[in-house]
C-alpha cells in the first residue's frame, strides 16, 4: 500500500496565500473527492502536488510513502507514481499522443524493462477501445485541436496507459456530454484497486453517481473544512456551500 500525505500545506502565488494549511491523506485503494467553490484553491493544490514552479510552498509537507515530494523534480514525481489530469490540458504541437504516452511510460520503467512498440500498441488499442476513442487520435498531436471532451477523455487514456499509484483528476467531468461522462467514469473505475488511489476534484455530484468516492472533502478558502463519506456530496448538492458554511460557522459569501 502507498500513502500520499499532505500536511499543513501553505501555498502562495505571487506572494498571495492561496492554500492556508491543507491536511489530507490518500491511500492506494481509496478514491477521494474534493469539492469547493470556485477560486478556493483546488487546482492550486494539484499544481503544488505535481510541482508546478509558479506555486510556492511556504509551509507544510507532501510525503509519498514518507519521502519528501517537495524536494523532487516534476519528472521524478511522475516516475514515482503521481499523475495529474489538468483542468485545462496543454496542447503540445509536434508530439503525437502515442509518442508522448510511450515516452512517459518508458521513463517510468527500468532500462531492461522498456515497453517495445508492439507491446505498447497492443495496450494502447485495448485502452482506446475501452474508452470508445477512434484510433486516429493516437497519431494526432497531443491535445492539438482536441475538443474539450476529447481532451478529458484523452487524460483518462493517459491515466490508463501510465497506471500511476495516485491520480489527481481536476474537473475531469467538466464539459463532458452524458455518454463521455460514463466513459470517463468507466476508465477510472477500471483503474480502481489496491494499487491505485485518486483525488477527484469536481463541482458536481453527477460524476460521483458513477464513481462512488470513499471519502469526500469540502475545501473552502484554502483549507479542507469538512470531510465525510459519499453522502456529504449529496448534502452539498442540497444545501449548497452557504448552508454548509453556516453550520460550520465559516464566513462565506455567495457570489451574486
Ligand atoms: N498563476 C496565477 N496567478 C495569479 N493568481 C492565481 C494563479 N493561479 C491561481 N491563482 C488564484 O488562486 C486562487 C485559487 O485558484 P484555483 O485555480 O486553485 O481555484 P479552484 O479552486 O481550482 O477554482 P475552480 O473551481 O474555479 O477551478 C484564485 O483566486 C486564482 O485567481
Ligand atoms: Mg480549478
Amino acid at each position: 500500500m502507498s500513502t500520499l500525505e499532505i500536511k499543513n500545506l501553505h501555498v502562495s502565488i505571487e506572494d498571495k496565500e492561496i492554500l492556508k494549511g491543507v491536511n489530507l491523506t490518500l491511500k492506494t485503494g481509496e478514491i477521494h473527492a474534493i469539492m469547493g467553490p470556485n477560486g478556493t484553491g483546488k487546482s492550486t493544490l494539484s499544481a503544488a502536488i505535481m510541482g508546478n514552479p509558479n506555486y510556492e510552498v511556504t509551509q507544510g509537507e507532501i510525503l509519498l510513502d514518507g519521502e519528501n515530494v517537495l524536494e523532487m523534480e516534476v519528472d521524478e514525481r511522475a516516475r514515482k507514481g503521481l499523475f495529474l489530469a489538468m483542468q485545462y490540458p496543454s496542447e503540445i504541437p509536434g508530439v503525437t499522443n502515442a509518442e508522448f504516452m510511450r515516452a512517459a511510460i518508458n521513463a517510468k520503467r527500468p532500462e531492461e524493462d522498456k515497453l517495445n512498440v508492439m507491446q505498447f500498441l497492443k495496450k494502447l488499442d485495448q485502452k482506446m477501445a475501452l474508452l470508445n476513442m477512434p484510433e486516429e487520435m493516437a497519431e494526432r498531436y497531443l491535445n492539438e485541436g482536441f475538443s474539450g471532451g476529447e481532451k478529458k477523455r484523452n487524460e483518462i487514456l493517459q491515466l490508463m496507459m501510465l497506471e500511476p499509484s495516485f491520480a489527481i483528476l481536476d474537473e475531469i467531468d467538466s464539459g463532458l456530454d452524458i455518454d463521455a461522462l460514463k466513459v470517463v467514469a468507466k476508465g477510472v473505475n477500471e483503474m480502481r484497486g489496491d494499487n491505485f488511489g485518486s483525488l477527484i476534484i469536481t463541482h458536481y455530484q453527477r460524476l460521483l453517481n458513477y464513481i462512488t468516492p470513499d471519502v469526500v472533502h469540502i475545501m473552502m478558502d484554502g483549507r479542507v473544512v469538512l470531510t465525510g463519506d459519499a453522502d456529504l456530496a449529496k448534502r452539498l448538492e442540497a444545501e449548497g456551500y452557504a448552508g454548509i458554511s453556516e453550520e460550520l460557522g465559516i464566513e462565506y459569501k455567495e457570489e451574486v
